[in-house]
């Protein structure tokens, strides 16, 4: 920017500030406030604005004072009523009563004298103590301190900060902050100085300049966009909901529908209808939340009920042998709060008939475990579940769905390990590669819903593609939260500065 280009942009009160320093080291604001007759506020704003624009330098002084009260000076002059009172003891005086009507202030000198232990009280008498006797002839800090304040010394630093306190407490001394502010011109304040005009420039339009052609022969202030303005914080979407509506979209995009449900459920759709076995560990206490209201949670018709049992019992039409034990309708009533979105796919193929196929559904949603807390695992996390259900879905296409969901969340590397789940078969653990971390990170299960699942809810055996993902710790990363614990703080400051989530 030229010199005159820089003093086009500059504003009438800028000048102003400008035109007074002329010939001046420098100025403090009050004198700047006389010279250019601007209110505190126009000047303050006008300053740092020249400031930002290089052209004026601020020095800030702040001195810390400390000066005598009413009552600070009257006892310079008169002692400290505790001295004072010391003095008419040392004479021989003793009685309060009469002390109480000669000596001035007498209750505040003896609230003193006795706070200091300079004297004991006996039946109405004063008696010196050693330590009152030898504070007679001694000056006492406070009245040091406060003779120096007398003569005008106020290097606060050299005070005791103690006796500072005290004095201040008892209402003798005021500390008071000044800030003194220097205003001068720095070397290019100076160098444009010579050509500064001061002919009102437009800085805002208005009818009357339009109407009357009035910007002819006036230079119109141009915006500078390069300085700094307050921030602004617009409203946006908790980035966790943007990340979930992002997830949504992927899997749309890709032709699914979405499946929702209830996050307390019965165990049978969490657990049995998974063909998970009564008996199995995970549905321990010591990892499922079980509920006390409502406790118990509905079956569904007793005829998928009834599959659904044998099938446990013996394998019913599946062709397996079943887990072998008597299965317990009352078990799979009670009530839990969903450990996975599995339970969702279950209820979906339940409501499948043959001849939708073939289908493919997604969810997004809460799941719980009753996990030990700490900066990577908390009882509460996100799952993205998916289902595709059809004859001849292959085991290739899972990994492929797998890879395309992973790769539009920004990683592309995935690679998969076998696993084992007990509702599919083949099973398969994914994990994908964090480039600077350099680390695998696993993100979920998958697989291929066993018979044993699929034609007790369907009445057929058709193959299904499922999968169970987690995104807590994808979340973690791309919002630089250490700690999973913090994502539901509701830190102002995080939330206001998260990012919006564009995708990748
Ligand atoms: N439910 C499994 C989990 O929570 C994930 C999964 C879903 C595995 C579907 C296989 C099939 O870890």
């Amino acid at each position: 920017m030229n010199d005159k280009e820089l003093l086009n942009r500059l504003h009438d009160h800028e000048k102003r500030i400008l035109k007074a320093l002329e010939g001046e080291k420098s100025l403090t604001i009050q004198e700047l406030q006389q010279l250019t007759q601007l209110n505190k506020d126009s000047l303050e704003k006008a300053s740092l604005w020249a400031k930002v624009k290089g052209i004026l330098k601020i020095d800030e002084e702040i001195t810390e004072f400390i000066e005598l009260t009413k009552e600070g000076e009257e006892y310079v002059k008169e002692g400290l009523p505790e001295k004072n009172l010391l003095k008419i003891l040392e004479k021989g005086e003793k009685s309060i009563s009469s002390l109480n009507k000669k000596v001035k202030k007498f209750n505040i000198g003896l609230v003193w004298v006795r706070k200091n232990n300079w004297v004991t009280i006996q039946k109405g008498q004063l008696e010196l103590t050693t330590k009152g006797r030898k504070s007679i002839k001694e000056q006492l800090p406070e009245e040091k301190i406060l003779s120096q304040l007398r003569e005008g010394k106020q290097n606060t630093k050299s005070f005791d900060k103690i006796i500072i306190e005290k004095l201040e407490k008892r209402g003798l001394i005021k500390q008071t902050i000044k800030k003194k502010r220097e205003v001068s011109l720095t070397d290019l304040g100076k160098k444009i100085l010579p050509k500064l005009e001061i002919k009102e420039n437009i800085g805002q339009l208005s009818p009357k300049i339009l109407k009357e052609k009035l910007w002819k022969n006036q230079v119109i202030r141009p915006y500078d966009v390069t300085l700094p303005s307050t921030k602004i914080n617009p409203g946006k979407k908790h980035y966790i909901t943007q990340i979930i509506e992002y997830i949504q979209k992927i899997w749309t995009d890709m032709g699914f529908k979405e499946m929702t449900g209830p996050l307390i459920d019965a165990s049978f759709w969490n657990f049995d209808a998974l063909y998970q076995p009564q008996d199995h560990p995970a549905r321990d206490l010591a990892d499922t939340f079980y509920m006390k209201t409502p406790e118990k949670g509905k079956l569904p018709d007793s005829q998928l009920v009834e599959r659904v049992k044998s099938t446990h019992e013996n394998g019913w039409t599946t062709g397996s042998l079943g887990w072998r034990y008597k299965w317990d309708p009352e078990f799979s009533m009670k009530t839990v709060l969903r450990t996975h979105t599995t339970s969702l796919s279950a209820r979906t193929i339940a409501k499948l008939k043959p001849e939708d196929l073939p289908v493919k559904y997604f969810a997004v949603g809460r799941c719980f475990r009753n996990e030990t807390l700490d900066w990577k695992h908390l009882a509460e996390f996100y799952q993205t579940e998916g289902i595709v259900v059809g004859e001849g879905v292959t085991f290739r296409q899972l990994q492929g769905y797998l890879k395309r969901f992973f790769t539009k969340m920004g990683f592309p590397k995935a690679r998969f390990r076998p696993g084992y789940f007990p509702y599919t078969e083949m099973s398969m653990e994914i994990e994908v590669w964090h480039p600077e971390h350099k680390q695998w990170m696993e993100l979920g299960g998958s697989g291929i819903f066993r018979p044993e699942v699929v034609k007790p809810l369907l009445g057929v055996d058709v193959p299904v593609l499922a999968w169970g993902l987690g995104f807590g710790r994808i979340i973690m990363d791309k919002y630089k939260v250490d700690d999973l614990r913090k994502l539901y703080l509701s830190d102002l400051k995080q939330l206001r500065e998260a990012q919006v989530w564009l995708g990748v």
